[in-house]
């Protein structure tokens, strides 16, 4: 839409999450708050979007510095939503158009919502719109306050008469402002309110005075204008996201066995015929293929998983790729980097960082995989530890291909494990174990002949 800029009021503190974060820095389903807001005012590709920051503005600069052409800002101190409005004046003073104003604790709005407030700007060639919502519960937000059905002004909950209060039609935060009257327009509206801030609502007033036109448009779907002001709207709003993210699931095929404790952030890809079971948490940038299983108790984050994959109970994920037909868990760790090949297996108190193991490996029971590149069709027993660390650097294992590595050995690296060589049980190897050998490095047994005879009862309790 040309010579559409959006605006974006991220300055409050959000005292009513008693947070050390910024109100817009909170996550749900996985994402900060005003995240789900830029995608939406990215999506109409305006000319420019510029977020008022204030209360902690390094954090959410930090936050969304993964968006160069954002611009930013600073409101200190914070005198009111119309006070932070008129802070852009020295970026947006000169520009014409249309400005979309959005609250950054607003998420679920719809990228259609905001174009039908655009056009219907557009449409009435008005000075301002107000998006609004008739909503069950209006406590809190500001009420639309109309005469012969035409919007007169907005009076906030605190302001509100008795009268007032039973009013439905709220004031979402969402407006469209034709830039030419709206700064000088703000240099009028007064603090004369409970709260002693400069309301940007009172605009709505000033201009039916001035008889400039202001057209309402209200959203179809009222959970779409829920604004974020304490913990409980932010947990209500979180079971939200979750049941539309998971009956989108639904739909593409994917079985939730408990939708009520599945927990899938909003960016997760999962295919079609893959069981999740109850208590399973995907975070993050995940994806899971197809016709996968994925047990009760499962956390997996920032991971990618093939097809026909089966994680089986309580095991951890994070920054993990794991092939198509592989087998996980149950009681598995696959810490960033873990990059486990078709059909391999990892089994139980498997703990793997760093570490490649190739196709149809297996590392069934308590072993430590860390910066290993293991090969394919190698027998990891039970118990090895690969030893990458000598208390300042990190060093590397390779295991070669078809390696048998013996049961509770440690491989103490840097050290090579050549093709089809085995190491023998309870060995600590230090050296490279050359292809096709036996590497072998433990105390030998002696068996003392007629031990327990000579020593007379007392010998029937060994000591160590
Ligand atoms: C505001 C509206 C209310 C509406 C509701 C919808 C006002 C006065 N009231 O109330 O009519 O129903 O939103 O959610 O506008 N902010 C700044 N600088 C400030 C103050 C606020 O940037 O000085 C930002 C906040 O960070 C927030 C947004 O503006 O993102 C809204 O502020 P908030 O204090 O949450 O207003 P509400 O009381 O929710
Ligand atoms: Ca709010």
């Amino acid at each position: 839409m040309s010579g559409l800029h959006v605006l974006v009021l991220a300055a409050g503190k959000g005292t009513r999450m008693k947070s050390a974060l910024p109100k817009v820095l909170h996550p749900l389903s996985g994402r900060p708050l005003i995240d789900y807001v830029l995608r939406a005012a990215e999506s109409l590709e305006p000319v420019t979007i510029t977020v008022i920051v204030g209360h902690n503005s390094d954090a959410v600069r930090y936050a969304l510095a993964g968006r160069p052409a954002l611009r930013f800002v600073i409101q200190e101190p914070q005198l009111g939503t119309a006070h932070a409005v008129l802070q852009a004046e020295p970026m947006l003073g000169a520009a014409k158009g249309t400005l979309l104003l959005l609250s950054g604790d607003v998420p679920l709005l719809a990228p259609g919502t905001l174009r039908r407030v655009v056009s219907t700007h557009h449409e009435a060639g008005a000075a301002a719109t107000v998006l609004t919502a008739t909503v069950e519960r209006p406590y809190g937000y500001g009420r639309i306050v109309r005469t012969r059905g035409a919007i007169t002004r907005i009076v906030e909950e605190r302001d509100a008469s008795p009268t007032e209060r039973t009013i439905r039609e709220i004031n979402t935060g969402v407006y469209a402002f034709d830039l030419e009257p709206l700064f000088p327009a703000l240099q009028s509206v007064a603090a004369k309110n409970a709260q002693g801030e400069y309301y940007l609502p009172d605009l709505v007033a000033i201009y039916r005075r001035r008889r400039l036109t202001v057209a309402t448009v209200n959203v179809d779907n009222p959970d779409e204008i829920r604004g974020i002001n304490s913990r409980t709207e932010l947990a209500e709003v979180g079971a939200l996201v979750r049941q539309q993210k998971n009956e989108e699931l639904m739909a593409a095929g994917v079985t939730l066995v408990d939708p009520a404790t599945t927990y899938v952030d909003t960016d997760v890809i999962v295919g079609p015929d893959t069981v999740i079971h109850p208590n399973v948490y995907l975070e993050g940038q995940t994806a899971i293929g197809a016709a996968c299983e994925i047990f009760a108790g499962v956390r997996i984050a920032d991971s990618t998983i093939g097809d026909r994959v089966t994680i089986k109970n309580f095991c951890v994920l994070d920054g993990a790729t794991v092939a198509s037909d592989a087998r996980v868990g149950p009681f598995a760790h696959l810490r960033p980097g873990s990059d486990i090949r078709e059909r391999a297996h990892i089994g139980n108190f498997v703990e793997t960082k760093q570490t490649i193991v190739g196709e149809g490996s297996k590392a069934n029971h308590l072993a430590y995989l860390g910066d290993a590149t293991v090969g394919a069709g190698v027998n990891v027993g039970a118990g090895v530890i690969t030893c990458n660390y000598d208390g300042a650097r990190k060093h590397p294992t390779v295991i070669e291909d078809e390696a048998f590595i013996g049961s509770d050995s440690q491989l103490v690296a840097p050290v090579r494990v050549g093709k089809g060589a085995f190491v023998a049980a309870g060995s600590t190897i230090v050296d490279d174990v050359p292809p096709g050998s036996l590497g072998i490095a433990r105390g030998r047994q002696t068996n003392v002949q007629g031990w327990v005879e000579k020593k007379g009862p007392a010998a029937t309790k060994p000591k160590a």
